[in-house]
C-alpha cells in the first residue's frame, strides 16, 4: 500500500539545538511523531527545563515522542518522566492488574493475557480521559514485553485530520458537542490546541452518549438522531483511518525498551487489532500505561454546559441520549472496551 509522506513541517533547527546541546537527538519520524535518543529518562536528575519545554512544544506539533532507553526502564522511572509532560502530576483512575509491579496504582497494566495485564482495551479511536472535563494531557506508553509478531497502537494527528475534512464538514462539526456516556461531560467535536494552535478534531468512538449541534445561524440547539450519529462516528473514524495511507497517522510498533508519550489533545490513539490477538498467535504483550493530569478543561463553545445529567431525562427533545457503558453503538458486533 502506497502511503503519503508527512505533512508537518520539520523539527525547528533552534530547539533540535536545544537538545543536542544536553546530548540529545530528536528526529521527525514519517509521517508523525518524533523519536528521541539520548536524554535519560532512567536518571533520577530531570533533563533541563529548557529541553523539557522544546521536547513538550515538539511533542503538541508532532503527536508523541518515542524515547529510544539504552536499558529497561523500571517503573518509578517511567511515572517520573510521565511527570514532565502537562499538569506535572499523575492522574490515575483505572484498575490495577494484580500483576502491577508494587501495586502501583499510577500504572495501568495492559496485555493480551489476562493473567498478565488487562486485556482488549481501547479497540476504537478515543483520547485517554474523555469522562473528566480536563482530559488527561498526556499518555504514556511503556512496552515492558513486545510481542514477537506485532501489536502496537495506532495513532492519528487530529490537526491535519481536521485540514483533511471537507470545508462543509469543518463547519459543521464545529458546531458539535459530544457528551461522554459516562460521566456526562460535555467536550467540543473542535477544539484549538492549547499549545500548537492547531484547530482539532475530538471525539470518543468507545464512550459517547449523544451529541449535541447548536443550530445553524440562530439560536438553539438540537440532539442527532440515531442514523445522523451513526453517520459521524462512521465519518470520524474513517477520517482517522485515513490518516494511516494519508500521511497523518501511523501504526506503531513497539521496539524493546521503548517508552512512548503522547500529547493527548494532539492525537487520538486505539490499540492496533494485533495487539488484542492471542499470544499463541502474537507472542506475549505487555504494556504499562500512565495518564497524566489535564491542564485546563476542554470546555465546549456556545455557553453549553462542562456537564449535563445523560443518565437523567433528554432535556433536547428527540436524538440519541444513552447514559452507561460504552454508550452509542454505532456499528453492531465490534469491540468496544474502555
Ligand atoms: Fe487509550
Amino acid at each position: 500500500m502506497k502511503t503519503e509522506s508527512t505533512k508537518l513541517p520539520p523539527i525547528d533547527p533552534a530547539r533540535a539545538e536545544v537538545i543536542e546541546q544536553s546530548g540529545g537527538a530528536i528526529a521527525a519520524l514519517d509521517p508523525i511523531g518524533a523519536q528521541v535518543s539520548g536524554v535519560d529518562l532512567s536518571s533520577g536528575d530531570a533533563p533541563p527545563p529548557g529541553v523539557i519545554d522544546v521536547l513538550e512544544r515538539e511533542m503538541a506539533l508532532r503527536g508523541f515522542l518515542v524515547f529510544k532507553n539504552a536499558t529497561q526502564l523500571d517503573a518509578e522511572d517511567f511515572l517520573r518522566a510521565s511527570c514532565l509532560w502537562g499538569g506535572r502530576e499523575l492522574h490515575s483512575t483505572h484498575g490495577v492488574h494484580p500483576e502491577t509491579p508494587g501495586g502501583n496504582r499510577h500504572i495501568f497494566r495492559l496485555s493480551n493475557d489476562e493473567r498478565h495485564g488487562i486485556p482488549d482495551v481501547g479497540p476504537q479511536w478515543h483520547n485517554d480521559g474523555s469522562f473528566l472535563p480536563a482530559t488527561f494531557s498526556h499518555s504514556g506508553y511503556h512496552i515492558i514485553r513486545p510481542a514477537e509478531n506485532g501489536g502496537g497502537t495506532h495513532f492519528a494527528h487530529q490537526g491535519l485530520a481536521f485540514e483533511a475534512l471537507p470545508e462543509e464538514r469543518q463547519e459543521r462539526w464545529s458546531r458539535l458537542s459530544s457528551v461522554n456516556s459516562a460521566s456526562g461531560v460535555v467536550h467540543p467535536l473542535v477544539h484549538v490546541h492549547p499549545v500548537s494552535g492547531q484547530t482539532c478534531i475530538w471525539l470518543h468512538l468507545g464512550m459517547t452518549g449523544a451529541v449535541i449541534e447548536k443550530l445553524p445561524g440562530g439560536d438553539g440547539f438540537r440532539l442527532l438522531q440515531a442514523d445522523e450519529l451513526k453517520q459521524l462516528c462512521h465519518d470520524y473514524n474513517e477520517i482517522l483511518n485515513a490518516g494511516l495511507t494519508d500521511g497523518y497517522g501511523v501504526a506503531y510498533e513497539y521496539h524493546e525498551n521503548d517508552c512512548v508519550f503522547i500529547d493527548n489533545l494532539a492525537v487520538a490513539h486505539r490499540a492496533a487489532p494485533e495487539a488484542h490477538m492471542p499470544v499463541e498467535q502474537q507472542g506475549l504483550r505487555i504494556m504499562h500505561r500512565s495518564t497524566v493530569k489535564g491542564t485546563k478543561d476542554l470546555a465546549p463553545a456556545f455557553d453549553l454546559p462542562q456537564h449535563v445529567n445523560i443518565d437523567g431525562p433528554n432535556p433536547l427533545g428527540e436524538g440519541v441520549w444513552q447514559g452507561g457503558g460504552v454508550g452509542f453503538r454505532w456499528e453492531e458486533g465490534i469491540p468496544m472496551r474502555n
